[in-house]
């Protein structure tokens, strides 16, 4: 694992956007998975930037996210649908049928899951990762726990999660509690990850991955140390519970 520690969010941002960037000249077809959340935000403005500047072409490019709450339609204002397609795919010119994200209405879940992971592997599989981690040590909607899933799942949200996914709804009882999610095999069998995290709040989560030597179902990103190419773009709120030696073990 790599860690970069950015002054704050704008740098860190920076730096990810330029990453991807590099990707999508380096391969014009990418497959690009792709995250939600307050985190990934500004890297998105970058991207739009770029491509504004004709820096990047996305005609060619295929996005899959990672996730999607369970219920909520495309255009709710709270699905991750409606959120990329806000934040990100209006606003470039990529082709919206090459945008995938799960479909949190399916009929049947369990098959969708399954179809959601052909569909990737049937495209060669994801080039770059982009993950954000939760305060709880989630990585997509693999929540901390004994078991974790290999393949695109069915996922119960954290009393956690919930919590801070509130702050995009009305009142916390708006929350899905249920999502479709990517497990943690389809996240580890991309090709690259960059994972990226801000602020205080992620302090604890980071400080647990950077500093314990296990790999462990309570804090899913640890298994980002089993992956051979993982990027690591944090902020230095979110570095700061750790040792400053740490910085010297992941470079
Ligand atoms: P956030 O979510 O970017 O809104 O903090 C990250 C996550 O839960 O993975």
């Amino acid at each position: 694992m790599k860690l970069y520690v950015e002054k704050d969010y704008d740098a860190m941002s920076r730096r990810v956007a330029a990453m991807i960037i590099e990707e999508m000249n380096y391969n014009p077809r990418s497959v690009l998975g792709m995250s939600t959340g307050g985190t990934p935000m500004g890297t998105y403005e970058l991207l739009i930037k770029a491509y504004e500047e004709k820096k990047i072409d996305f005609s060619r490019i295929k996005t899959f996210n990672c996730d999607e709450y369970i219920g909520l339609h495309g255009e709710d204002p709270n699905s991750y649908r409606y959120f990329m397609n806000n934040n990100l795919f209006n606003h470039v010119n990529v082709d919206t049928r090459n945008t995938y994200i799960p479909d949190g209405r399916a009929k049947n879940l369990q098959a969708y899951c399954k179809a959601y992971d052909n569909l990737i592997e049937s495209f060669g599989g994801i080039d770059l990762q982009l993950l954000g981690i939760g305060t709880n040590g989630h990585i997509a909607f693999n929540e901390p726990a004994e078991e974790l899933s290999l393949n695109t799942f069915i996922a119960q949200l954290d009393e956690s999660t919930i919590k801070s996914n509130s702050r995009f709804f009305d009142s916390i009882e708006d929350v899905p509690t249920s999502a479709i999610s990517m497990g943690m095999g389809s996240i580890m069998k991309a090709n690259k990850i960059i994972m990226l995290a801000n602020g205080k709040n992620k302090a604890e989560a980071i400080n647990r991955l950077l500093e314990s030597e296990l790999v462990t179902g309570w804090l899913p990103a640890s298994f980002l140390h089993l992956h051979t190419d993982v990027t690591l773009v944090i902020d230095e709120e979110a570095f700061s519970l750790c040792d400053e030696r740490t910085l010297y073990k992941f470079y």
